[in-house]
């Protein structure tokens, strides 16, 4: 009986540790750069720009897109380009708006001139890869993935004029939360209007944008708005 009693035990454990440490939910109890690699394998991209793209569609630089309002669902940005080859670029092709693609190449290599290293995590993101990656915030951080991940269809990443960023000095990581304190994350806080890119989601900004503070994330808007928020900020 003894014995039995054992053999039970034993496989109540492995059942157990199968379903706690195995499943994608103890992701989000370990260490947030454990988690920011997951989402690199989710985040990454193997098509290709010029597919994504809809030459034909408007390009709604300055659409509102929020919590609360959604992009055309069917939405593709015209001219979406391969940065890849042109700026640091990390987990796979990075998409982006091509008349956008001057300022953001001035951005980086000013900021390298500088003495700052960027590089690009994500850009695009169609209405398929924003659901994925909105599943894998759930799963992985089911109280907070709502402050975290735009709904599909209502991501400014679909716009493809949004960027992530990250720096050496954070170690090339993706959603790295100090990144706003990094010397290149003051940097860009500093100086992204001058090539037109403000910050969406800045340090008290929740209450208006409903999401977390994002050092990271950029969205183009063009000179003008952008020198015009950065003057009333
Ligand atoms: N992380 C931002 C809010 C997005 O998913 O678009
Ligand atoms: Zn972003």
């Amino acid at each position: 009986l003894f014995g039995t009693l054992i053999v039970v035990f034993l496989l109540i454990g492995i059942v157990v540790y199968l379903r706690v440490f195995n499943s994608e939910v103890a992701i989000g109890n370990s260490d947030y750069s454990l988690l920011a690699s997951a989402y690199d394998a989710v985040k990454g991209s193997q098509e290709s720009c010029e597919s994504l793209s809809d030459n034909a569609s408007p390009q709604l630089t300055l659409f509102p897109v929020s919590r609360t309002t959604s992009l055309p669902l069917e939405y593709k940005p015209p001219r979406l380009l391969d940065i890849t080859k042109e700026v640091k670029t990390l987990n796979g092709i990075v998409c982006i708006r091509s008349d956008i693609a001057p300022y953001l190449i001035a951005l980086m290599e000013n900021a390298k001139v500088a003495g700052h290293e960027l590089g690009i995590t994500s850009g695009f993101r169609s209405y398929e890869r924003q659901k994925s990656l909105f599943d894998f915030w759930r799963r992985a951080e089911p109280d907070t993935y709502f402050e975290e991940a735009a709904v599909a269809g209502y991501s400014e990443h679909h716009l493809g004029t949004a960027i992530d960023l990250t720096s050496k000095s954070v170690g090339w990581e993706s959603v790295a939360r100090n990144f706003g304190e990094s010397p290149e994350g003051k940097w860009v806080h500093a100086n992204a209007y001058r090539y037109g890119f403000v910050l969406s989601y800045p340090e008290f900004g929740k209450p208006s944008s409903g999401y977390n503070y994002e050092p990271w994330h950029l969205r183009f808007l063009g000179l003008k708005a952008a020198q015009a928020i950065y003057d009333t900020a």
